[in-house]
């Protein structure tokens, strides 16, 4: 299938990574060069991890690598797409700027799919002049490794696009679960309010941030603590979350904690700004705890 992923950053390299591997015809596009080299470094460095590991042969990475092109123009990096999947910032505005432009640009019959974290499948799908043929495809982080496509069914969504993109997802070595629009979906609906209520906890001084982090990882088996666990998805992915379920269902119990919102706005934005929970060194696994929440 010829499929363009649009946007090269965490999410859209990631998703590129699987479908190509999985043996389809990827375009990259981001209107950065500078993205698209760093996603494609992303891809090869994380297929070098599944070839150390034995999941991946050398000829099957140079392989999955040659089918995957860039491009920096959005018009033609989707002219011939059958599928298009847009992993761009989650704003609203932007999204639904890209989907006009993707709807003006795609072949008639190509599916159109976003990776929204949380924003309504049928207000995107609004933007354009196939409705039936928009729907949610949310990968979760890192891509490579999760297993889950929450697949998300918009208002017009038809059932053989829903259907197509459940085989797809299933032929790529994912489990597609079918949920329906509305805020933050299933998977965001029920993970943010523990992140936040975990932010809420360390603001009110119930416990430190490896407190937290280490009750939840032992006590519930959960891999990461739900505070390295914000780092990493980034603190201003959480709050922008966050605030679509408050704006969404207009119910006290998703404004987001004062201490997430001052984060975000001096720059703490977790993994990828170098600091939030904690301090991040490239390079090094090392977690140590951001000085400003030293005990
Ligand atoms: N690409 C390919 N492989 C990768 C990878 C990547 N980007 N990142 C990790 N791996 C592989 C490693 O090579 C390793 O492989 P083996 O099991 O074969 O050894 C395996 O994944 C585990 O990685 P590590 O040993 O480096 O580290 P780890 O055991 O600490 O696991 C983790 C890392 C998989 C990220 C784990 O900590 C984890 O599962 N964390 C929680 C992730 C999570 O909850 N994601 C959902 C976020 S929410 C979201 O994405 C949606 C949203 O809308 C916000």
């Amino acid at each position: 299938m010829k499929i363009s992923v649009i946007g090269a950053g965490q999410m859209g390299n990631g998703i590129a990574h699987v479908f190509a591997q999985g043996g389809h015809q990827v375009v990259l596009v981001d209107i950065a060069q500078a993205s698209l080299d760093k996603g494609m470094a992303t891809i090869a460095k994380n297929m070098d991890r599944q070839v150390a590991k034995d999941s991946l042969t050398e000829a099957d990475k140079q392989a999955a690598l040659a089918r995957i092109t860039t491009s920096t123009d959005t018009a033609s990096g989707v002219k011939q797409a059958e599928l298009v999947v847009e992993a761009a910032t989650e704003n609203t505005d932007l999204k639904l700027k890209i989907f006009r432009d993707i709807d003006a640009n795609a072949p008639a019959g190509c599916i159109l799919a976003t990776n929204t974290s949380s924003i309504s499948i049928t207000r995107i799908a609004a933007a354009t002049k196939r409705p039936a043929q928009v729907i949610g495809m949310h990968f979760m982080n890192p891509v490579p490794v999760m297993k889950l496509v929450e697949v998300i069914r918009g208002y017009d969504t038809s059932d053989a696009v829903t259907q197509a993109v459940m085989d797809l997802s299933r032929a790529i070595g994912k489990v597609p679960v079918e949920v329906n629009d509305y805020a933050g979906f299933v998977a965001n609906r029920i993970l943010m309010p523990m992140i936040n209520e975990a932010i809420e906890t360390l603001f009110q001084g119930v416990g430190g941030v490896e407190e937290i982090d280490t009750v939840m990882k032992l006590g519930m088996a959960h891999p990461m603590g739900p505070l390295q666990l914000a780092d990493f998805i980034g603190l201003d992915t959480c709050l922008a979350i966050l605030r679509v379920l408050h704006e969404g269902f207009g119910q006290p119990k998703y404004a987001p904690c004062p201490l997430l919102v001052q984060m975000v706005t001096a720059g703490k934005l977790g993994v990828k700004s170098g600091e939030g929970f904690y301090s991040y060194t490239p390079g090094s696994k090392d977690l140590k705890v951001a000085p400003a929440f030293a005990r």
